[in-house]
């Protein structure tokens, strides 16, 4: 996109949450204002672009997960976001030529893009939504056509819930899309943390939280037992809901949970990448993403 004329309607003088992510992937779908506010993040938050970048790292692993070991074949992906690059459908299409993803994002950029990039629309759908109202997600036609509720879905939420408000009740919309899928689906989630971040740099953390609150979707971090709580009627695969990078590991760390030393809480990823001390040695919030993440089966 770059400079290019934005689609009619659309405010660019207002950074968006998808093109600020879009700008700490590297991404040229992005305007002024998103790259102004993410660099001003990027300045209070240095890690924010490695963060962006674990966290499809995450997704890619999640996805491939889903579709090469728990049989799953239908993926409705919440907040999908701008494509990039290993888009769900990628990954799921190149475990299995037969699956099907539903893109779910309200934003009309996002949308207009993943449009624009389906090539295979019997496998693949954009439903330009908000995710906050699940029964009209699941009762739209494009849904409808892609996904069939009596077979497992995987429910795609990743780095998304900490947009929602407490006063939206993230749990009952989880709970939604829970209830309308199949014993056997799955449920996806990363989420942003305070509990890192507001220990160890609270002055740092109220600024980028200011940065979020001139969008249309401040960012809510929630601790722990509050994501845990997301996954009622779920059981967390192992290895349950961990640090972002320590979801299935791609490369087993010698150094990394499980490890002797590593054995009182959870551990820390160093700037040099290699594992170790636990979260409250954190030097500011010691390289770690502070974003949590976990992939439940429901029963
Ligand atoms: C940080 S991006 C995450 C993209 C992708 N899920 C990932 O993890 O790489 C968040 C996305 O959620 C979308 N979003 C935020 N609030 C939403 C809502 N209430 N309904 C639908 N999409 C929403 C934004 O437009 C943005 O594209």
């Amino acid at each position: 996109m770059g400079e290019v004329s934005p689609p009619s309607g659309v405010d660019v003088t207002v950074p968006n949450v998808a093109r600020m992510y879009d700008y700490y992937l590297g991404g040229k779908d992005n305007y002024a204002a998103d790259r102004e506010a993410a660099e001003k993040v990027i300045a209070v938050m240095p890690g924010s672009q490695a963060g962006a970048r674990a966290n499809r790292a995450f997704l890619v692993r999640a996805v491939r997960y889903l579709a090469a070991e728990a049989g799953i074949t239908q993926f409705l992906d919440l907040g999908a976001g701008l494509p990039t690059q290993n888009n769900v459908h990628e990954v799921a299409l190149s475990v299995n030529p037969d699956a099907r993803v539903v893109y779910v994002d309200w934003d009309p950029v996002v949308c207009a893009h993943g449009r624009a990039l389906v090539r295979t629309p019997h496998n693949v759908g954009v439903v330009e939504a908000d995710l906050r109202r699940p029964d009209a997600i699941l009762r739209h036609e494009t849904t409808r056509a892609l996904l069939d509720f009596d077979r497992p879905v995987a429910v795609m939420m990743v780095s998304i819930l900490h947009f929602v408000d407490g006063s939206d009740d993230p749990q009952g919309i989880v709970a939604q899309y829970r209830d309308a899928t199949a014993a056997g689906s799955h449920l996806v989630v990363s989420h942003l943390t305070g509990d890192l971040l507001e220990k160890a740099r609270p002055e740092e953390t109220e600024r980028a939280k200011e940065i979020y609150r001139r969008t249309a979707t401040p960012v809510h971090l929630r601790a722990h037992q509050q994501i845990h709580e997301l996954f009622k009627g779920y059981d967390l695969v192992d290895p349950g809901l961990v640090w972002l990078t320590d979801w299935r590991p791609d490369e087993p760390d010698p150094d990394g949970p499980g490890a002797p030393d590593a054995a009182d809480g959870p551990t820390l990823l160093r700037p040099d990448g290699r594992r170790g001390g636990t979260v409250e040695e954190a030097p500011g919030y010691g390289g770690r993403i502070p974003a949590y993440a976990g992939v439940g089966r429901k029963l």
